[in-house]
């Protein structure tokens, strides 16, 4: 009894795994293409001749549609549109073919979403008209249109300049049913717009009034827009038709370099002219911090002007000379502003002080000061420099017999090194000291004066001092 009953459990269990396993089968993404196509993956083809799909695939889920690069569409009689919304959720699609169906309609937002497609086949199609637009947006590398019963009209006059296969020739169909290559098309008011933007420089100075104008030409009347960064300064478009203005008032600082474009298209193309602002203005420092260290030490500022201000510093009130330890070094231009540092070259307390920054140029200047902190006094017991030592206290009693024992070897090798240079001075010096040009060319390295003698290590490096004193005294 139970041993039968413990079978039939099993058999139960079978069968639901059986069950499950089915289920899986069902949910597998092969599945999820739609009947009269193939999927693998990557790709959808639709080639069934007998029976067509009607519009655009679709696949299960968002995720299987984004993983699509490639859709190959092939004698459908019944389709016929690929409207706005159709490949919008094809978001990675790179090639498109759609050919030998009777396509006819391409919404002008077909393509709004497929910001990667680059191969577009539109072949053997229906297709009487398209505008340039409809790709405006994408990089297409080659957009095929062959065999399509496209229109000599002025709508399909961009397609002569589009690249497609250097084989292909397009032709059109005119109105009696005659066909002709579309390159030799020449139509009366069908003229790619032209724009000129006036004037063509502009150098001023801020809080001055400027009015661009912006002139087209082109058949039929095109579109006129501006197209400009984001104007700080205040600002008004007028006009109409063939001809637009816009005034700048009171030009702001913060709009140099900005770039105004002037765009003119219609249904041939679209030309445009840009110009750059270039407003003179006096420096603005805008940030000068404490120093701070990275690989060297670096006092951080930001500085605008236009042209670029010259700068200079003062510490405590007395002209820096720069060199190859003091540096003032500018890193970056971004947002209106040069961006730098004065660089410090292992400063020590006695760089320590007011550091003035100097901006100037033909317009004017500016300063700012700041105190720099370098070290910490050690031996000044009253200084606790709230801004180098900010609110970080140095908490436990060792952390500041740490820094004493480090200021302290500092201090010995320092001094150290003073001695050092001494003695070598002294050894060049004295009477008993060697005569550097004397010594034959093997003996370029480290020389003293060791208790009177003179010696030379004569190997091809620095010898230290100790080690002279170990082997020779
Ligand atoms: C999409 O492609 C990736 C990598 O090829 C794959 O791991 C993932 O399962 C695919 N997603 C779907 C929903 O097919
Ligand atoms: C489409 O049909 C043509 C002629 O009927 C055939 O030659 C071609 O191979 C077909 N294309 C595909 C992809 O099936
Ligand atoms: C389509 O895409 C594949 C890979 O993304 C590429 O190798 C191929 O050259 C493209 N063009 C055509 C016509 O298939
Ligand atoms: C092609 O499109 C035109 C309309 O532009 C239509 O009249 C014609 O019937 C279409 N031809 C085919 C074969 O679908
Ligand atoms: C473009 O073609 C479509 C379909 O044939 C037609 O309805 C439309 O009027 C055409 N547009 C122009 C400007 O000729
Ligand atoms: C446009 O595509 C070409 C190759 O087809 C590529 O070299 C170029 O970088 C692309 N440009 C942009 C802006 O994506
Ligand atoms: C700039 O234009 C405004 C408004 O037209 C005018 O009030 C102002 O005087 C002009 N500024 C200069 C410097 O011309
Ligand atoms: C605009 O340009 C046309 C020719 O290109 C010229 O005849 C016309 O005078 C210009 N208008 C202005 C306001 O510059
Ligand atoms: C011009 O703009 C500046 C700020 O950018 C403002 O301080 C000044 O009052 C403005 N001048 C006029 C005449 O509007
Ligand atoms: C120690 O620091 C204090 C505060 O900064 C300063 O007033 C004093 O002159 C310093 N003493 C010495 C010996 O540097």
């Amino acid at each position: 009894m139970s041993l039968l009953s413990r079978g039939f459990g099993m058999a139960g269990w079978g069968f639901r795994w059986v069950l499950v396993l089915v289920l899986l089968a069902l949910w597998r993404p092969g599945t999820a293409c739609p009947e009269l196509c193939t999927c693998t993956g990557v790709r959808i083809s639709c080639v069934d001749t007998e029976r067509s799909i009607m519009a655009f695939p679709m696949l299960q889920s968002e995720a299987e549609m984004e993983n699509i690069t490639d859709i190959y569409i092939a004698n459908q009689s019944s389709f016929t549109a690929i409207n706005e919304k159709d490949l919008n959720l094809y978001r990675n699609l790179r090639n498109l073919t759609v050919t030998n169906t009777r396509l006819t309609y391409i919404s002008r937002q077909a393509f709004e979403s497929n910001m990667k497609l680059q191969y577009l086949n539109l072949k053997e199609n229906n297709l009487s008209n398209l505008s340039w637009r409809t790709f405006h947006h994408l990089n297409i590398s080659s957009l095929l249109l062959a065999g399509n019963t496209l229109q000599c009209a002025c709508d399909n006059v961009w397609m002569k300049q589009w690249r497609g296969e250097e084989s292909e020739e397009l032709m059109c169909v005119e109105e009696g049913g005659k066909r002709r290559a579309l390159a030799m098309l020449t139509l009366p008011n069908c003229v790619l717009p032209t724009v000129t933007l006036k004037p063509t420089k502009v150098t001023m100075r801020k809080g001055l009034n400027v009015t661009l104008v912006c002139n087209t030409s082109g058949m039929p009347t095109p579109n006129l827009n501006w197209d400009t960064c984001k104007l700080n300064s205040a600002h008004q478009k007028e006009g109409s038709g063939q001809m637009s203005e816009l005034k700048l008032l009171n030009v702001s600082s913060l709009d140099n370099g900005c770039k105004i474009t002037c765009r003119s298209d219609n249904m041939v193309g679209e030309s445009e002219a840009s110009v750059h602002l270039d407003i003179l203005f006096a420096p603005v420092i805008s940030k000068l911090m404490d120093a701070i260290s990275d690989h060297h030490w670096c006092i951080p500022f930001s500085v605008a002007g236009n042209p670029k201000p010259k700068l200079s510093w003062l510490l405590n009130d007395q002209p820096v000379e720069e060199c190859s330890y003091i540096l003032t070094k500018i890193h970056d231009y971004s947002e209106g502003e040069y961006h730098g540092c004065l660089h410090l070259d292992s400063p020590t307390h006695i760089n320590n002080g007011k550091y003035t920054l100097m901006a100037s140029n033909e317009y004017g200047e500016d300063s700012m000061a700041i105190f720099a902190h370098f070290m910490h006094e050690p031996w000044n017991e009253s200084v606790t420099d709230p801004l180098y030592y900010d609110d970080t206290p140095l908490g436990p009693p060792e952390d500041k017999v740490a820094v004493y024992v480090v200021v302290g070897i500092a201090a010995i090798t320092f001094t150290g090194f003073i001695l050092m240079l001494v003695i070598l001075k002294f050894g060049r010096n004295s009477k008993f000291g060697i005569k550097g040009k004397h010594l034959s060319a093997l003996c370029q390295t480290f020389i003293k004066d060791c208790f009177g003698k003179t010696h030379c290590s004569g190997r091809n490096k620095w010898v230290s001092f100790v080690e002279i004193e170990k082997e020779e005294c």
